[in-house]
């Protein structure tokens, strides 16, 4: 991969959102934000221009640094949340590479961001998230490129895809595509990001941890049989509690790992889901009424990556600060620290138990689907090596990776 050109002379941050209503545009702003779907940024929109410029808060037009040298992966990067995060770390330089599992969508989502951002540096990769055939085969071709990797954004999701099913590798499909897909690739791809540390990496969970729960005695979640909301629960909570996880295991090694919850957000996703009628209705009712645009719902995952003050707190969870203020589509709610609701996120022990145990899970598969098992030894050393140099300059010893500190 071409090391990134400097960006051109002529490079300006895209425009500020205009001035805000006037009174005459009112009724027209408040009549789009109630029946169109994802058009809307809540009811910062009825706002005038002057005081959403002063609002406290992390705002990308203002605060998000020049991203020139950093490589990103966004996974899903065509649709919703992916496409918004994309296209702002490619305005402030940074290299994307897009994992798509339609090239065809992908080449568009380049199209339209390549109108709007000539100077975008843009790579795009297919691959199917539910598949780990097709995970390991884009981390393989991640790792060809030779190219650093700064940031992995775990993005891709689905929320209920249609009727009940179990992928070829023997995982319920919202698993699969949430959860198991994104561990697999960030385990694959961690020697990368530690070589190029500091490093980040992001996993989009969602308030829907809430009301999930740790199926132990079915983590591939084949006994579900239900395409409702269980295995979507079931899949942000684990991710959740495995990044957190991850991160302590990581610990010293110079690579962060932050979960992060975008808000509720209308996407084209939402729309196009076939899923039960109490999903259907609830995505409706946020729709119209929260109307958090993909842009806003990227807030968390842009601050989670590009953040410099967020070096070195991996494990904090980042997103809204409670479920009703993102009403107001303000940034400042959207990229706070937030404890999960879930006992079971809370709990360090719990998250090392899940880590092991899905990991265990994640093996087995890999091992049926002649992929062989996920190296670890990777990180282990790693580790070994961090706590080695801290005992070199008489520092602390780094915490075990029993320790229940997820910092
Ligand atoms: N919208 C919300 O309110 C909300 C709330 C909490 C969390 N989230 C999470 O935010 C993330 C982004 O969602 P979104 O709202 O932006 O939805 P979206 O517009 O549907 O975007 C989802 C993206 O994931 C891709 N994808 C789905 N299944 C895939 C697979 N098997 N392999 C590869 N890519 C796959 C989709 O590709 P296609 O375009 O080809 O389908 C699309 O690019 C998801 O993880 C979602 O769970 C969303």
């Amino acid at each position: 991969m071409a090391t990134a050109a400097a960006p051109p002379a002529s490079f300006t941050l895209a425009p500020k959102p205009s001035a805000g209503a006037s009174l005459l545009q009112l009724p027209v702003r408040v009549a789009q934000a109630l029946v169109s779907p994802g058009s809307g940024e809540g009811l910062l929109s009825l706002l005038p221009g002057f005081v959403r410029q002063v609002l406290p808060g992390w705002d990308p037009d203002r605060d998000m640094p020049d991203m020139f040298g950093k490589v990103v992966l966004v996974t899903g990067a065509n649709s919703g949340i992916g496409y918004q995060t994309t296209r702002l770390l490619a305005r402030n330089n940074a290299h994307v590479i897009m994992v798509v599992r339609d090239i065809d969508k992908g080449k568009k989502a380049i199209e339209d961001i390549k109108s709007e951002f000539s100077f975008a540096k843009l790579t795009l990769m297919q691959a199917d998230m539910a598949s780990l055939k097709s995970v390991r085969k884009l981390a393989d071709d991640v790792l060809a490129t030779g190219s650093p990797l700064h940031v992995l954004i775990n993005n891709a999701g689905v929320l209920a895809p249609g009727p009940f099913t179990v992928t070829e590798e023997g995982f319920e499909l919202t698993l699969a595509t949430n959860f198991y897909g994104p561990l697999y690739l960030t385990l694959l791809l961690l020697p990368r990001l530690r070589a190029s540390a500091p490093a980040r990496i992001v996993n989009v969970a969602s308030f829907g941890e809430m009301f999930g729960k740790v199926h132990w005695d079915d983590l591939r979640g084949v006994d579900m049989s239900s395409s409702g909301l269980t295995p979507y629960a079931a899949s942000k909570l684990y991710l959740l509690m495995v990044s957190r996880d991850l991160n302590r295991r990581l610990r010293g090694i110079g690579v962060d790992v932050f979960p992060v919850h975008p808000g509720i957000v209308s996407t084209p996703g939402e729309a196009k889901s076939d899923r039960s009628y109490l999903v259907s209705l609830s995505a409706l009712i946020n729709s119209r009424l929260h109307g958090q645009s993909a842009l806003r719902g990227a807030l968390a995952p842009l601050f989670a990556a590009t953040e410099p003050k967020m070096q070195g707190r991996g494990g904090t969870y980042l997103g809204p600060n409670a479920f009703g203020l993102q009403l107001f589509g303000w940034g400042g709610f959207n990229t706070v620290a937030r404890e999960p609701v879930n006992w079971a996120a809370k709990d360090a022990e719990t998250c090392k138990q899940l880590y092991d145990a899905t990991r265990a899970v994640l093996d087995s598969a890999t091992v049926a689907a002649g992929l062989g098992k996920v190296p670890v030894t990777h990180f282990q050393e790693a580790q070994a090596e961090a706590l080695g140099k801290e005992a070199e300059v008489g520092g602390k010893p780094g915490l075990p990776l029993e320790s229940a500190s997820w910092r």
